[in-house]
């Protein structure tokens, strides 16, 4: 049974206490904290409904990771402290796992990456859409091969949040803070880490160098207005940015919350023989997908119409990703992916192995934020990714021990519990 602590306890803590209660024969909750002093109350009350005993209740980070019965620590702040925090979990020697965001400086990153080579801790984003199916089913058929030669992806973040964005910039709270002042790719990683892992960065492969633009901003301005708030933004509308990769292929990001659409994290991958189109719903693989322009058996084009699309669904009998198939999550925490990322971060933390998403992962996937920010400023001129790994990305790597992990296909353990 893991004892972990819980810090940060508002609304994405509070939805994770629900699975996290589902795991109750896992992993005991043993501290907790939050620098607001109202919402603790309400969240360790919750703990008497399930006839759990109340956590700790902690004064700061530092005191909560300190304690011998805080073996991991769950960070579920907001976006400016994850990393600070993380560091100081691992400085303990212990495991931080922390939610999404992007980073605020180059300096804090490096210092996450200096504090896992030093504290004998290690941290693990807790980036759950590496863990969707249609992202693991495409992780998959790229490790197979049917995508051919891998040249570009696409991903992004939209997500039409202009009505709660205005407010939250007017009332100081962290996320409307950075829309109003920043102009950025603020929260890169939902799309950006399942095609990280696709593409193996850090494992043979890494982000070279990046370029961003963004357009101007209206839709805070307008969902503002609406409200009564006089305010302008810096964050422009539609952020894009395209990075490249150390082995030739782009990458197109969109980060998009403030004009009216359906949610997407816009993923595309495209490669010599096939391609993934998230919001198509679909992939066309060769061979597999209708594709009346294929020629017939006497090399002539049989009629001239356009390839067609596979529905994913109709893809997922014959090659859903064995984390997904064996594990079969019963869609609870966003549609079963927070069961796996969490089941991944408690596992490392238990074996003390390295997690499935580790250091170099979170500060290449964070570091975007930064660097888009860089570009935006001088106009989209390009700027370079550090090397966080000092070198060791060229090397394919081993993969990690982890059961989660998110590099090879490998069908899990018929031993190993799920
Ligand atoms: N993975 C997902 O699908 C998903 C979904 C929603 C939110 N999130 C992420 O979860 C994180 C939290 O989002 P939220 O909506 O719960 O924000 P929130 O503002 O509701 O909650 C953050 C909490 O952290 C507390 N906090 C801030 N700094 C702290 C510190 N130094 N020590 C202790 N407590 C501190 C705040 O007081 C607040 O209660 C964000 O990174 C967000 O992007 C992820």
């Amino acid at each position: 049974m893991l004892k972990l602590g819980i810090v940060g306890l508002g609304a994405r803590s509070g939805g994770l206490l629900y699975t996290l209660f589902k795991m109750k024969d896992e992993v005991r909750i043993t501290a907790v904290c939050d620098t607001r002093q109202e919402v603790i109350a309400p969240y360790v009350e919750r703990f008497d409904k399930e006839g759990l005993p109340r956590p700790k209740i902690c004064s700061g980070h530092k005191e909560l990771a300190a304690l011998p019965e805080v073996e991991a620590v769950l960070i579920t702040t907001s976006w400016n402290s994850h990393i600070g925090i993380a560091r100081d979990v691992m400085l303990q020697g212990k495991y931080a796992g922390f939610e999404v965001g992007g980073a605020s400086s180059l300096e804090e990153l490096w210092e996450l990456v200096r504090a896992s080579r030093q504290g004998g801790g290690q941290c693990m984003m807790l980036e759950n859409c590496c863990y969707g199916r249609d992202e693991l089913m495409a992780l998959k058929l790229a490790r197979l091969g049917y995508f051919g030669e891998i040249i570009h992806c696409g991903c992004g973040y939209e997500h039409d949040l202009a009505w709660k964005l205005a407010e939250e910039a007017e009332t100081g709270l962290e996320r409307g803070t950075h829309n109003w002042k920043r102009c950025a790719d603020l929260y890169p990683t939902h799309g950006l880490g399942p095609i990280a892992k696709i593409l193996r960065i850090n494992r043979g492969n890494r982000f070279l160098s990046m370029v961003s633009m963004a357009s101007k901003a209206r839709g805070l301005e307008l969902a503002a207005e609406r409200d009564g708030i006089p305010r302008t933004f810096n964050e422009g509308d539609v952020v894009t940015s395209i990075i490249k990769c150390a082995n030739g292929e782009t990458i197109e990001l969109h980060h998009c919350v403030s004009l009216p659409r359906p949610y997407s994290r816009d993923c595309k991958v495209q490669g010599t023989k096939g391609t993934w189109l998230e919001d198509v719903k679909g992939m066309f693989i060769e061979g597999i997908s209708p594709n009346p322009m294929a020629p017939d058996e006497e090399g002539r084009p049989t009629r001239y119409t356009e390839p067609q699309w596979t529905p994913v669904k109709e893809l997922y009998d014959r090659f859903e990703h064995p984390l997904w198939r064996n594990y079969n999550p019963d869609g609870i925490g966003h549609g079963g992916m927070d069961l796996p990322v969490l089941r991944a971060f408690f596992d490392a933390a238990k074996r003390r192995i390295t997690p499935p998403i580790d250091v170099y992962d979170c500060a290449a996937w964070m570091s975007v934020t930064v660097l888009s920010e860089r570009s935006i400023a001088m106009g989209g001129a390009p700027v370079a990714f550090p090397d966080f790994t000092n070198g060791s990305w060229i090397c394919q790597g081993q993969v990690s021990d982890s059961p989660w992990q998110l590099d090879e296909i490998v069908e899990p353990s018929k031993e190993r519990e799920f």
